[in-house]
């Protein structure tokens, strides 16, 4: 979002459209990602449904299954839904989905629905019968067009919808429901399809409505598109020849956006163009089972991380809340440092970004078990590892082992960031104040909610389905301007079955290759939308690092009866047997009720009997309460 027209207001009238800071109490809190994130995550997915009409808490206006981009009516307005953001949204749901939170169906079948008829409105930037009104960035959220002015059109709003709904297609195809991918699905996706193939070529407005160009964000997800949904055409019977003719001059298109040494963001705009566009566009074309490819600057790839590092750098400096932050320290991420919307400051989702594209690398290092250093990544390596050199580094090795420590470190620092800067309560607005981190702008931005699960996703290696990036990766010689007719059609069939089953698919495949096939039947209710069967209890597990000598034990000791409320005599023991030379680790498993809320300290027992407590503060923890999680661990140090 980031309305264009308030920010040229900003533009013109200086700061005027700033508002004092809310007073946000910055409370000091456990600092350990692991745990707040297991909270957060919940709070993450609640958020995400309280902003979709029309069961969600904020959203009662808003027609089924239509995101609102935040519940702020005013100062700044995003009662709206924007094709991109709902499109990014409903791509995270729907792999959760796919993950086995299956009381998402109903509001993804809502969502679907609502795109096939939302698709048929004609707008200012034009109607469905020329692909036109594809473009246009937003609508009403009683799915009327908006008329106002606006920067338009915005050409990634029909590729990442493709996206969202062939993710949704393929699972119905794996689960035996071809004929829902091919009527439903498909006639929807294919207008999509049909106006990427036709305009991908015309200039547009960035994601950030702002300037007026080609855009690194849009080109990619052009791309993507077309490959995954010509691959989508041949499984529900069909084709999609403007697909194929397309994809490769889209990705010869792409390159041009590499300057040497950073992606560069817009062709237009008059900006240096390092700009978290390029990182969300990396992050948004993560292929699992692509390598570290150059070409569709793959996360792990030498010019995505060159760009991590060029992007990063450039808010060092001009942000008191990074202040003393050297490179190769996670630091608070904006949009580009040119922005002055809001005075320009940190956003949540691409400081989130900044982590997930780590965490897509270190998965991708991990599975083809090496990592490449070139010249071009030299500079990021070296900050975070100084005596990085180039050369390609196996698994076995501890150079390896060592930079993927760094990297990960590196990584949560973004997502710790996040956390200091969150609201107490977790709620995620839209950006957080450059020189203090209060929460500033929109309120609950169901954007910033999907950044943080798929982050969280991309954390515990948990990646989404390949799109086709290692048969689509070579680049044309010669690059042409060029366009292909597709087809424009109304997508008239919604009717959805009653019952959907899975069983029969594919599965999720972990972080170690283990694949689990999920057996489950959803059947909808009137009341599934927000609904979410969570686990009653949950095995949480306390990892704590602690060295002692024979003789003494470690205990835990915590506010709640399961811990014995604070009682050295209740306190539960952990076992030392996993405790060796190199890794002192003492561990328990405590089955605690989902949802609570308790603090905690570890104790050291000596042989003489005697109670050694550990420093204060007090550790906090919220026991998750989502959907299929029943286990959780918390690495904690001795302190
Ligand atoms: C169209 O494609 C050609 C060839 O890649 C490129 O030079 C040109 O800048 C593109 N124009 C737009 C507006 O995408
Ligand atoms: C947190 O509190 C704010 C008001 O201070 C509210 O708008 C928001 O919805 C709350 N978030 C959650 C997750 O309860
Ligand atoms: C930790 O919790 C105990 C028990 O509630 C309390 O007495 C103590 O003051 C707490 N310590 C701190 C530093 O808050």
């Amino acid at each position: 979002m980031a309305p264009f027209w308030t920010a040229l207001w900003a533009l013109t009238l200086g700061h005027a459209v700033i508002a004092a800071p809310p007073q946000v109490a910055l409370a000091p809190r456990a600092t350990n990602v692991d745990s707040w994130l297991a909270s957060e995550t919940a709070v993450a997915r609640q958020g995400i449904l309280n902003n979709i009409g029309s069961a969600g808490a904020y959203s009662a206006s808003a027609k089924p299954g239509v995101v609102i981009a935040s519940p702020s009516t005013s100062d700044p307005n995003y009662y709206y839904t924007w094709t991109r953001d709902s499109a990014l949204v409903f791509k995270t749901l729907i792999d959760m989905f796919k993950n086995g939170d299956t009381a998402l169906l109903e509001v993804i079948e809502e969502y679907i629905s609502a795109q096939a008829y939302i698709q048929t409105v004609s707008n200012p930037s034009g109607g469905l019968s020329g692909g036109g009104g594809l473009g246009e960035p937003k609508f009403n959220v009683d799915e009327t067009a908006f008329t106002g002015s606006w920067g338009r059109p915005q050409r990634d709003g029909p590729a990442l919808r493709a996206t969202a709904l062939i993710s949704f297609g393929e699972w119905l195809i794996d689960n035996g429901y071809t004929t829902y991918a091919t009527n439903i699905v498909w006639p929807i996706v294919r207008n999509d399809l049909s106006y990427v193939a036709q305009y991908w070529n015309q200039t547009g407005y960035d994601l950030w409505e702002e300037v007026s160009g080609s855009s690194f964000f849009t080109i990619a997800a052009q791309h993507r598109a077309l490959v995954e949904g010509s691959s989508f055409a041949s499984k529900v019977g069909s084709s999609c020849s403007y697909c194929d003719s397309q994809a490769p001059q889209v990705l010869c298109f792409l390159q041009s956006f590499w300057t040497g040494s950073y992606t560069l963001a817009n062709f237009g705009g008059g900006r240096t163009g390092k700009d978290a566009n390029t990182i969300l566009g990396s992050i948004h074309t993560f292929d699992p089972e692509a390598g570290c490819d150059d070409t569709t600057f793959q996360p792990c790839s030498a010019r995505a991380l060159a760009n991590h590092k060029a992007v990063t750098d450039s808010f060092r400096s001009i942000y008191t809340v990074n202040s003393g932050k050297a490179a190769g320290v996670a630091v608070s991420v904006g949009r580009y440092a040119e922005d002055s919307y809001y005075n320009g400051n940190p956003w949540y989702l691409c400081t989130l970004a900044a982590a997930e594209q780590l965490y897509d690398a270190l998965y991708t290092w991990n599975k083809i078990g090496s990592l490449t250093i070139t010249s071009v990544s030299l500079s990021f390596f070296q900050d975070i590892y100084s005596s990085a050199a180039t050369g390609t580094y196996a698994s076995s090795s501890s150079t390896y082992a060592s930079i993927v420590s760094a990297v990960k470190t590196y990584a949560d620092g973004y997502v710790s960031i996040v956390e200091t800067y969150a609201m107490s309560n977790g709620s995620l607005a839209e950006q957080f104040s450059r020189s203090d981190g209060s929460p500033l702008s929109a309120r609950d931005l169901t954007w910033s909610y999907a950044a943080l699960l798929t982050a969280n996703e991309r954390r515990n290696a948990v990646v989404p389905a390949p799109w086709g990036e290692t048969s689509a990766s070579s680049v044309p010689s010669q690059c042409s301007s060029t366009s292909a007719i597709g087809t424009f059609s109304t997508a008239t069939n919604t009717a959805w079955p009653t019952t959907l089953t899975s069983g029969s698919g594919s599965g999720t495949t972990t972080a170690t290759g283990t694949t689990t096939t999920a057996t489950t039947t959803t059947t909808k209710t009137t009341s599934t939308t927000t609904a979410c069967t969570v686990p009653t209890a949950v095995a949480v597990t306390f990892d704590v690092i602690a060295t002692t000598v024979y003789g003494e034990n470690v205990k835990l000791a915590g506010s709640i009866s399961q811990l014995g409320s604070w009682s050295t005599s209740s306190a539960i023991a952990l076992s030392a047997s996993s405790y060796t030379s190199s890794n002192h680790l003492w561990f328990v498993t405590a089955t605690l009720p989902a949802g609570t809320t308790f603090s905690y300290k570890y104790i050291r027992v000596e042989s003489d009997g005697s109670i050694q407590w550990e420093s204060d503060p007090n550790r906090s923890y919220t026991v998750p309460a989502v959907c299929g999680t029943t286990s959780v661990t918390i690495s904690d140090t001795w302190r």
